[in-house]
């Protein structure tokens, strides 16, 4: 009779386990019961390929792991995809039209970023990159994704992990200004990112430089404004105060020393002066070197020559 409240216990325990991984499951939400278990790709009516499967370790990871899934898709409810019992509120319904061209799966989902970062998604809709997407109705404007990366996975600003961390900040910006033909259909320089690259700035910055400046030290990042705009940290005499955070005392003459622009014509016809210039001297000196050889040995030819030819008619003589 001893056996029996061994047994009893390990059921008990085998009961309380089971009901304590279903309680976390639920708490991971029901979604993840498929989501995380889904593997492949779907093609949805909208003609979007979407991959399904969301890695809950990974989601729990991200600084949104606390959210219950429908805290930003609001259209959806528990269990699978029916509608949900509370109206989705109408300043994120009205976003949600609005960015309509960015988001092709769940617009509301990618609007309801507003709901905690109201200051922050403002910002980004009133710069060009956002009126890009709500005015000209066009996919190419950069919205939270672009710079954030999946909307599961995102991670502190401080982590090296995080998109818009220093160490990926200008990859990061230039998967759309380093495209050419981006850069052409919006008429905005397109040597950006190749003359950042070659400035002193992108130098030091790949070297690895803590003090260097990224895109978003001379351009902000959610405040974004076009450059010709009086506003913007890089127009006219903007300038003396965005560059003076690093360079004490920058004054008008000193903060035109950086630019986008190809250099003028000026400086590469003296480079290229330059460059012929010290070609010539070096042609110069080695030709000089040559023909100084060439003589010196003609000469002690000539002289064996002569001393032989001596040689042979004292020979004679004798
Ligand atoms: C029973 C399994 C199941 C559950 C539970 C489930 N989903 Fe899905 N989900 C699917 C399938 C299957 C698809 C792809 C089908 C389709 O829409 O073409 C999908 C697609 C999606 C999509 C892509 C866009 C769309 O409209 O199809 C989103 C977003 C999504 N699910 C979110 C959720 C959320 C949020 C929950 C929890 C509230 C959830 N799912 C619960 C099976 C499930
Ligand atoms: C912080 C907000 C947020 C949370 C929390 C969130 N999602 Fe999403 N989800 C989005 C956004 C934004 C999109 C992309 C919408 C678009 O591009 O139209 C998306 C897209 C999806 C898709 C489509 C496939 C993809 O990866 O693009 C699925 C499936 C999905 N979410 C399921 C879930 C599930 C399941 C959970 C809970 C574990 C969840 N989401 C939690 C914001 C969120
Ligand atoms: C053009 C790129 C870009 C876009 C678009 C963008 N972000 Fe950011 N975001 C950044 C960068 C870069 C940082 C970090 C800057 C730093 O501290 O180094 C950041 C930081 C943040 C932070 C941390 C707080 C802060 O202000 O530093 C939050 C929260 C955030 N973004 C939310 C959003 C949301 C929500 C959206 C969409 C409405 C969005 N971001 C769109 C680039 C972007
Ligand atoms: C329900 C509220 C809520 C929603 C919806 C939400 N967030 Fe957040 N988000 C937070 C909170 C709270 C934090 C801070 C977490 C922490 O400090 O660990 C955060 C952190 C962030 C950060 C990191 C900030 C940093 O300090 O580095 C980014 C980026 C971000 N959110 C972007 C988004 C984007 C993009 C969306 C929409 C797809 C979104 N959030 C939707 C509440 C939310
Ligand atoms: C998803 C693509 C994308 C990403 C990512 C992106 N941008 Fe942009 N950016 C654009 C487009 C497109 C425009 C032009 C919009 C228009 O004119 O309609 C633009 C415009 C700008 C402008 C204004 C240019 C002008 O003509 O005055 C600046 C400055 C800028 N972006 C800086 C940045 C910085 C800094 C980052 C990284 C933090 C960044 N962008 C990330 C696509 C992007
Ligand atoms: C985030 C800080 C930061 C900002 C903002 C910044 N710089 Fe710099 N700059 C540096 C660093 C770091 C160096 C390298 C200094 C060194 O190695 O001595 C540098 C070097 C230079 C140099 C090379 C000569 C020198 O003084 O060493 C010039 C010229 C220059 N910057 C101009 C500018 C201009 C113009 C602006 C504004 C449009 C600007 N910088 C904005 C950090 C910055
Ligand atoms: C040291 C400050 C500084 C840094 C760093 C910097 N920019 Fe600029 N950017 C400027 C200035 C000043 C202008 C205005 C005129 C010009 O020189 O082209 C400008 C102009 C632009 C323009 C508009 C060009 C046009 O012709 O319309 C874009 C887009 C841009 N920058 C993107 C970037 C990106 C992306 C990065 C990072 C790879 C970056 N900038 C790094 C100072 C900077």
């Amino acid at each position: 009779m001893k056996i029996f409240p061994t047994a009893f216990t390990i059921i008990c325990l085998l009961f309380i386990m089971t009901v304590d991984s279903h309680a976390a499951r639920e708490n991971i939400s029901s979604c993840l019961i498929c989501h995380n278990r889904m593997s492949g790709k779907v093609t949805l009516q909208s003609g979007q390929e979407i991959d399904l499967r969301i890695d809950a370790s990974k989601f729990q990871a991200s600084v949104h792991g606390f959210l219950a899934c429908t805290e930003c898709h609001k259209k959806f409810d528990e269990n699978p995809h029916v509608k949900p019992s509370e109206k989705v509120p109408a300043d994120i319904m009205k976003i949600s039209e609005e960015i309509k061209s960015k988001a092709k799966i769940d617009p509301v989902a990618y609007s309801a970023c507003y709901s905690c970062h109201e200051d922050i998604y403002k910002q980004v809709l009133s710069s060009p990159h956002g009126k890009n997407i709500t005015v000209k109705h066009k996919p190419d404007g950069a919205l939270c994704l672009d710079c954030h990366g999946s909307p599961h996975y995102i991670v502190k600003t401080d982590n090296p992990g995080s998109h818009v961390n220093r160490k990926n900040v200008v990859e990061t910006c230039a998967r759309c200004h380093g495209n050419r033909n981006l850069a052409v259909k919006y008429k905005m320089g397109e040597d950006v990112l190749v003359s950042y690259n070659e400035s002193f700035h992108g130098k030091k910055y790949h070297l690895g430089d803590r003090k260097a400046p990224t895109c978003i030290s001379c351009h902000g990042y959610h405040d974004i404004k076009r450059v010709d705009n009086p506003a913007s940290p890089v127009f006219g005499l903007n300038k003396i105060q965005t560059c003076g955070k690093c360079h004490k005392g920058a004054n008008e003459k000193f903060v035109a020393a950086f630019t986008h622009k190809p250099a003028g014509p000026i400086p590469r016809i003296t480079q290229v002066t330059l460059i012929i210039l010290t070609l010539s001297v070096f042609i110069f000196i080695v030709s000089h070197v040559i023909l100084e050889a060439y003589a010196e040995i003609r000469d002690a030819i000539f002289r064996k020559k002569r001393r032989t030819e001596k040689d042979e008619s004292e020979n004679e003589c004798i």
